[in-house]
């Protein structure tokens, strides 16, 4: 099947040869072609170029984009969007003055949705989680990273990450999906981290591999939490067994992870609220993506990833949205492109360049989606008429985005 769009009022994100990702200075550079047109084939991305080249050979689909803008689709590359239940009242006791530490020593917190998910049916699991990867769909975004840790025994880890595969299989977004089973240190083995660590290893982390459920492994290092000498346990573990490094790391203290990480040659370290200068340093030239959660500091009301002293000093950065029920309660990219822009100092072509191509780049996606660029899944979005791409951070709270195709296909 051969889809033509033409009179494309500005195709954003074009990429002649697919790039790994940007960094820098060049996180400033948004290239874009006014006036354009675009072809799928097949759900592939085949030609693009300006209005005065168009084709004019047959189509059997014709789009007239006039006034409207072309981008790839958001790549959200950090969610935890297969949860029971929510916690509206843990949020009510925050107002009220509670903070998110306290209300995890109290049992609330990552532990509170481990008990629901546990006495959750897979079947029941799947249809809730459903629901929320429609919603993100229909909010532009066009590949997922989704990760399990709500979980906490084998039997229920194991469960998130079949819902997981299943939505995998059911839906045309691209979802990538990551092992957390070291998100939480579970009640039955509260004075035990090492026994849980080792069942963790020993028992579920090969289970996983039989079954083909994870491509990546993560761990929330943080103070309370893991370790650094446990994230050097979990990630060597699972390196050996091919999963590739992701982390939770600085978050609330900054303990050295984000070394331990590059150590690892971790594919993404995300959160990076706190981070020290020895952390940005650390950073540069690597392979290790930095991604910050914007959501989840507006939500918890904690600091910013510090975006403009990262990007100045030369580093790479992508925006996800954390999508969870404890700090994120939402996958809304449109809404993190804003918050990254008004509250992180991030120009829009920044935050685009965020969203798009370092966000594939954090899901290991670079060579399929992330740019307009042939050859690349013909994952994108058309924007309502708008005056420039910068209504996208500007209208924050609203959605500029009208039409969504994935591999080619409009979803409605
Ligand atoms: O990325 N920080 C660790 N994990 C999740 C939140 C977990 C929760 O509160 O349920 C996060 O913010
Ligand atoms: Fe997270």
């Amino acid at each position: 099947m051969r889809t033509l769009f033409k009179n494309i009022k500005e195709l954003l994100q074009v990429r002649d040869k697919p790039i790994s990702f940007v960094a820098g200075a060049d996180m400033n550079i948004l290239p874009t072609i006014k006036n354009a047109y675009v072809t799928f084939q097949d759900g592939i991305i085949s030609d693009f170029g300006s209005m005065s080249n168009c084709p004019s050979s047959s189509f059997d689909i014709l789009v007239d984009a006039s006034g409207r803008m072309m981008l790839p689709s958001w790549c959200d590359s950090h969610t935890h969007i297969v949860y029971s239940g929510n916690r509206e009242s843990e949020f009510s006791n925050r107002i009220r003055g509670l903070s998110y530490t306290d209300i995890a020593k109290n049992g609330g917190g990552i532990l509170n949705s481990a008990k629901k998910l546990q006495e959750t049916s897979e079947e029941e699991l799947y249809q809730q989680s459903k629901v929320r990867l429609e919603e993100v769909i229909k909010l532009g975004t066009g590949a997922i990273e989704i990760k399990s840790g709500y979980g906490l025994t084998t039997e229920s880890e194991l469960k998130m990450l079949r819902v997981i595969k299943r939505l995998k299989e059911e839906y045309p977004i691209e979802i990538k999906s990551t092992f957390l089973a070291a998100h939480a240190l579970p009640k039955a083995f509260e004075n035990n981290k090492a026994k849980y660590l080792n069942t963790v290893i020993e028992e579920l982390l090969p289970l996983v591999i039989q079954e083909k459920l994870a491509e990546y492994i993560d761990i929330f290092c943080e103070t309370g939490y893991f370790s650094v000498e446990d994230t050097d346990l979990i990630l060597k573990a699972g390196k050996k067994h091919g999963l590739i490094p992701k982390m939770h790391v600085n978050q609330f203290t900054a303990i050295g992870g984000v070394q331990k990480g590059i150590e690892y040659n971790a594919l993404s370290v995300d959160h990076l609220e706190e981070m020290r200068n020895i952390d940005i340093d650390s950073l540069k030239n690597t392979n290790t993506m930095p991604v910050a959660l914007p959501g989840c500091s507006f939500f918890l009301g904690i600091s910013y990833t510090p975006a403009r002293k990262m990007i100045d000093a030369g580093l790479p950065l992508a925006l996800a949205t954390d999508y969870n029920p404890g700090s994120a309660p939402s996958g809304n990219m449109n809404f993190i492109i804003a918050a990254a822009c008004i509250k992180m100092k991030m120009t829009p072509e920044e935050a685009i360049n965020a969203a798009t191509v370092n966000g594939a780049y954090a899901m290991g996606l670079e060579k399929n989606i992330g740019s307009i660029t042939i050859g690349k899944k013909a994952n994108v979005l058309l924007t309502k008429p708008i005056n420039s791409y910068t209504a996208i951070p500007y209208s924050f709270g609203h959605n500029q985005i009208d039409k969504i195709y994935l591999n080619g296909i409009e979803i409605s």
